[in-house]
C-alpha cells in the first residue's frame, strides 16, 4: 500500500475516533453500474443523543440515507476510498484533504489547512438552518424537477421557486399539530399543476417530519398528470398519485386530513374550499388566483373610488373575495387566517388562506361573522359568492 493510501486510511479512522471528522464526499466511481451509487456523502449526526455517521448514497436521482456507528462508518469509508471511488474529499476540524486515485490505483493526497470554523461538528439533521429543504444537499424531487443540479445545488434561475417551496413547507410544518398525531396523513392537492408543492408536501412529511403520508394530486390537465406520474415512477415514490379530474367532482376514497389548493384558477378555489369543508378536513391551505367572480358582479357605481380605475376595481374585487372566503370559512367552523405567502417580488399571488377546523373548546364567533358578511354584501349589492352558495347547498352555513 502506498504511503498516501495508508495516510488516508489512518486519517479516516483517527478523525472519526477522536471526534475531528466533519465530512467526506466520495465521487467518481471506479466501476460504473446503473444501480450503484454515483456519490456518497458522510457526516456525523446525533441520533437520540448518540453520535453516528450518516451515509447518503446517490443512485441515479434517488438518495438513500443510512446511519451507522463509528466502527462501521470507518470500515465503509476505507472501502469507498480504496476500492470504489476515485475522488475523495475529506474534511476534519482543521484541514481539508483531497485524495485522487489514478486508473492504475495510485493515490495522491493533498492537504489544505482551514480555520477554526469547522471546529464544532454540525450534527443536526438540517445543516442549512434557513431552509427546511436545504440548498447544497441533493433532494430527489428538486433534482427531478430541475430546481437543483444533481450535486444538490439550487440552480441560480430556480432560486425564487426554491424559496417559495421552502416558504410553503414552513406553512405545512406550522399546521402539523392540527393533523392527526398518529397514522397516515391523507392529503389532496387540488389543481396540482406541475406539482412542485405536491412533491414538497410528500418530501416534508416523509423526510423532514418523519410521518406517513398519502397524497392525491388532482388536475384537469392530462399532460401535467402524465408528467407528474412519470416523476413518481422515476423516483420510486410510494403513496403519491396523480389523477385527472375536475375539483368540483372529486370524491375522496378516505377521510382527508389536509386539503391544499394553490393558485387554482378563479372559482376552482371555491370548489376546493367547499369540498374540503364538506368532508370535515382538519386543515385547508389555499392560495387563490385570478378572482374574477366578484369583479364581474360588482356594479361600478357602488365603489367608484376603485371602479373608476380598472386595475383598482380588479384588486379591490380580489381582496374582497378573499376576505369573504375567510369569513365564510369561519362561519363554517374553521379558525381562519389570511397570511402572506411569499413576497411580491416572486409572485403577485401572495395571499394564503389557512383554515383549521375548530375544536369544541375554541371560541365561536359565528354570529358576528354572519352579520359582518351580510352587511358587506348589502353594501356592495352583490349576490352570494359561489363559495357561499355551495356551503349553503351542503347545509354547512
Ligand atoms: C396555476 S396552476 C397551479 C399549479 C400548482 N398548484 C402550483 O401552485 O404550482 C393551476 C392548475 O389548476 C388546474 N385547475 C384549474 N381549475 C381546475 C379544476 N376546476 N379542476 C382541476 N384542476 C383545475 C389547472 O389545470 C392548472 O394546472
Amino acid at each position: 500500500m502506498s504511503s498516501a493510501k495508508e495516510k488516508l486510511y489512518l486519517l479516516i479512522s483517527e478523525s472519526v475516533l477522536n471526534g475531528t471528522f466533519r465530512k467526506a464526499v466520495f465521487s467518481k466511481p471506479m466501476h460504473k453500474s446503473a444501480d450503484g451509487p454515483i456519490r456518497i456523502d458522510v457526516r456525523p449526526v446525533a441520533v437520540k443523543g448518540r453520535l453516528m455517521l450518516q451515509l447518503t448514497r446517490r443512485i441515479g436521482v434517488q438518495e438513500r440515507h443510512e446511519n451507522v456507528d463509528g466502527d462501521d462508518g470507518i470500515a465503509q469509508m476505507q472501502q469507498f476510498a480504496g476500492l470504489a471511488f476515485r475522488d475523495v474529499h475529506f474534511q476534519t476540524s482543521d484541514a481539508e484533504w483531497t485524495a485522487r486515485y489514478s486508473k492504475k490505483g495510485n493515490c495522491t493526497l493533498t492537504k489544505r489547512e482551514t480555520t477554526a470554523a469547522q471546529s464544532v461538528p454540525d450534527t443536526s439533521h438540517n445543516k442549512n438552518r434557513k431552509y427546511l429543504i436545504p440548498d447544497g444537499q441533493p433532494c430527489p424531487f428538486l433534482i427531478a424537477t430541475g430546481i437543483m443540479s444533481p450535486d444538490g445545488h439550487v440552480r441560480a434561475k430556480q432560486y425564487a421557486k426554491f424559496r417559495q417551496i421552502n416558504r410553503y413547507v414552513e406553512f405545512i410544518r406550522d399546521v402539523v399539530d392540527h393533523l392527526p398525531g398518529e397514522g397516515t396523513i391523507s392529503v389532496v392537492d387540488f389543481g396540482c399543476g406541475k406539482s412542485y408543492l405536491t412533491f414538497a408536501t410528500h418530501y416534508f412529511f416523509r423526510n423532514v417530519s418523519g410521518r406517513d403520508v398519502r397524497i392525491t394530486g388532482l388536475d384537469r390537465r392530462q399532460d401535467v398528470v402524465d408528467t407528474c406520474s412519470g416523476i413518481v415512477r422515476e423516483l420510486g415514490l410510494d403513496n403519491i398519485r396523480f389523477s385527472v379530474g375536475d375539483i368540483a367532482e372529486f370524491q375522496p376514497a378516505e377521510q382527508i386530513h389536509l386539503a391544499i389548493s394553490l393558485h387554482a384558477c378563479d372559482t376552482a378555489t371555491d370548489d376546493a374550499l367547499a369540498a374540503a369543508v364538506s368532508w370535515g378536513t382538519d386543515v385547508i391551505l389555499a392560495v387563490p388566483c385570478c378572482q374574477h367572480e366578484l369583479a364581474s358582479q360588482l356594479q361600478k357605481d357602488r365603489q367608484p373610488l376603485f371602479s373608476d380605475h380598472g386595475i383598482l376595481h380588479e384588486k379591490f374585487s380580489s381582496l374582497a373575495t378573499d376576505a369573504m372566503r375567510a369569513n365564510l370559512l369561519e362561519c363554517a367552523g374553521y379558525n381562519t387566517r389570511v397570511m402572506e405567502f411569499i413576497d411580491m417580488e416572486h409572485t403577485a399571488k401572495n395571499l394564503l388562506i389557512r383554515a383549521v377546523k375548530r375544536t369544541n373548546s375554541d371560541i365561536v364567533t359565528t354570529g358576528r361573522n354572519r352579520d359582518q358578511m351580510q352587511a358587506f354584501c348589502h353594501q356592495l349589492a352583490i349576490p352570494p359568492l359561489r363559495l357561499q352558495q355551495k356551503l349553503e347547498e351542503y347545509g354547512l352555513l
